[in-house]
């Protein structure tokens, strides 16, 4: 978590970072600092807080630097106060961090530390540290205080006496960073640099760079000079703006007509799934006996419906596991196990380790990922990019979507490479995942409709979400987002389980969402329906089509859904479980793309 920014260059850089930060700030916003490079030294302005307070704190300063840093937290280690706040200053160092130092305990001991370090964070022992051995050459006290440190991090150091130079280093944690005219810029996100430049390079690990007026020097850590690996960022980024709506999330919830419909189109050759440019092999999707999919949050909710599609259409065995228990249940995962693991960023530690245990086991690992050269993409053997762009919002919406698409095209070209279906049956396949994005288009203009829906639900204490297998699948991930963003207290539940204990939670104040898309489990679903309306539940419902029973249910409000076949009504039913969360939270009037605790990237185990 946290965003880090650095620019060099020859225009003001204290509002050049602060505009910066606000764009980082879905990776935390628990408070914003700047350092500036001075020919005197480095001026640093921190406080808790959003960057709006930083803002202020700026106006008060005389900030007229061309080099500096930024950053913008979300606390772990010392809790949310201006001291906790980056940058640290330890000596003539300043750093900024973005990670966990797991050993800075033993190094607060070991370096004698105690009752010197001001903050209570694990940061400001990297500052101590770096002071201790800086003698005037930074590439050396970098070094000896990198090889010291144990976790994950991505650390940006200014030294007192060289001004006008920020020295950067990871390991883990995200670091991209582009040459620009007359200076350099460096982040923890591409989206941060869009203003500047579209190239830009990964920082590779445990190599330390030195931006400048002149550009950028790399040198791993023998001192070998390195060059940089430059990729070009195919995102509009235009993508990184609100475009005139409230919100990203509303945004972002509006443009997956057209994600959808790229990711679709970018797997799509002769009108059949296609993966050869990510040179996956049919061999992959032939030969793998079981699939493991490993995600967090939203990404494995889409890996559960993965799971339904691939199990009833190909019949391979699939298991979807949270990455963060993944290594701690003794994972079944062998080289005949095909290992997916789904991440919008790319950079969730559990799913990075979980993939590299996955790894160590010998399975074949394909990552579904949003962001270029992320460390998911670079550890796997494949990867599957997602075309959502940039997603800004802490609520995932579009990732999600193009992460189904992506797993709708895979399931069919594991159907290819397996030949089990005819050629009728996968042209009716891709003409109606090619519907989709029409689809949820017709959703989204009924935007109207499901704010009025979400009438229903502004006052709720607790709102459950009932349905079955692919119904359920996808209210799990309605609830999380209900959860996340309106503070309203959700559960999912499969409606056959709801009378094995959790029916005694159903009162009148307490409103009950159902899902029925599913033909084989409609009169299921409609009977579980019934259980809680005879112990007064408000009942909403989302059905689909003209498919209402027939018998009198009086449902407080029923959102008919557009027909599509079953197994693809997945999509535009998220849909609207997505805009309900959203007019929920933003009627409550609340900062719907920043929910409290929360940050977009989470790289904390
Ligand atoms: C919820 C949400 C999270 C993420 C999870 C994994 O709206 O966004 O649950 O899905 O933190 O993140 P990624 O996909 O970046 O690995």
């Amino acid at each position: 978590m946290c965003g880090i920014i650095g620019y060099t260059g020859n225009r003001e850089a204290g509002s050049i970072l602060a505009d910066a930060l606000e764009l980082l700030e879905y990776r935390g916003y628990d408070s914003a600092g700047i350092a500036l490079s001075k020919k005197d030294g480095v001026q640093v302005i921190k406080c808790a807080g959003r960057v709006k307070e930083l803002r202020k704190r700026m106006q008060e300063a005389k900030t007229d630097a061309v080099c500096g840093m930024g950053h913008t937290r979300w606390a772990t280690h010392g809790g949310v106060s201006d001291v906790n706040a980056h940058p640290h200053r330890f000596g003539a160092v300043t750093v900024i961090h973005n990670g966990i130092i797991e050993n800075y305990q033993e190094l607060t001991e070991k370096y004698g530390l105690n009752g010197k370090l001001v903050s209570q964070t694990d940061s400001e022992v990297v500052a101590a540290m770096l002071s201790h051995y800086y003698q005037n050459d930074p590439y050396a006290a970098i070094r000896k205080t990198v090889l010291k440190l144990k976790g994950t991090f991505a650390l940006a150091v200014m030294f007192d006496d060289i001004p006008g130079k920020i020295f950067a280093i990871r390991n883990v944690s995200p670091i991209v960073a582009a040459k620009i005219d007359g200076g350099a810029v460096f982040s923890s996100d591409v989206a941060a640099l869009s203003a500047y430049t579209d190239r830009y390079f990964v920082l590779p690990e445990f190599h330390i760079a030195c931006f400048g007026k002149e550009g950028i020097e790399l040198y791993d850590l023998s001192g070998e000079a390195a060059e940089p690996e430059y990729m070009t960022v195919d995102w509009d980024t235009s993508r990184s703006d609100k475009g005139g709506y409230p919100f990203f999330m509303e945004k972002e919830i509006m443009e997956q007509p057209a994600v959808i419909r790229e990711t679709i189109q970018t797997y799509l050759k002769d009108g059949v799934p296609d993966f050869s440019e990510g040179q996956i092999p049919d061999s992959v999707f032939r030969e793998c006996k079981r699939i493991c999919v490993i995600a967090c949050g939203t990404a494995m909710h889409a890996g559960l419906v993965g799971k339904s599609l691939i199990q009833s259409m190909i019949g391979i065995h699939v298991d979807v596991v949270m990455a963060s228990e993944f290594m701690y249940n003794d994972p079944v995962v062998d080289p005949d196990t095909l290992v997916l693991a789904i991440s919008q960023s790319g950079e969730t530690i559990d799913t990075l380790e979980a993939l590299k245990f996955a790894k160590k086991c010998g399975a074949t690992c394909i990552s579904v990922v949003n962001v270029k050269g992320s460390s998911i993409a670079v550890n796997s053997k494949y990867v599957i990019y997602t075309c959502a762009g940039p997603e800004i919002a802490v609520a995932s919406t579009k990732a999600y979507t193009t992460q189904l698409a992506v797993l709708y095209l895979l399931t069919a070209r594991m159907a290819m490479a397996r030949n089990l279906w005819d050629g009728a049956r996968l042209e009716g396949y891709i003409s109606e995942l090619v519907r989709v994005p029409m689809v949820v288009e017709e959703v989204l203009e009924r935007k109207d409709e499901i704010h009025h829906l979400a009438g229903s639900m502004l006052g709720a204490k607790d709102v459950f979400m009932i349905g079955r297998g692919l119904d359920y699948s996808i209210l799990l991930e309605g609830s999380l987002k209900l959860k996340e963003v309106s503070y309203i207290h959700s559960e999912a539940y499969a409606s056959g389980e709801l009378k094995h204990g959790t029916i005694a939670l159903i009162t009148r104040e307490t409103p009950v969402l159902a899902v029925v898309t599913q033909e084989k489990l409609k009169s299921k679903e409609l009977s579980n329906i019934k259980e809680v309306q005879s112990r007064g539940a408000k009942v909403i419902l989302l059905i689909k089509g003209e498919d209402l029973p027939k018998e009198d249910y009086s449902f407080e409000q029923i959102f008919k859904l557009p027909r599509m076949e079953d197994e693809f009504m997945v999509i535009p039913t998220s849909v609207v479980l997505q805009l309900l969360a959203y007019y929920v939270s933003a009627d409550k009037g609340l900062d719907v793309d920043k929910p409290r605790n929360l940050a977009k990237v989470v790289t904390v185990e």
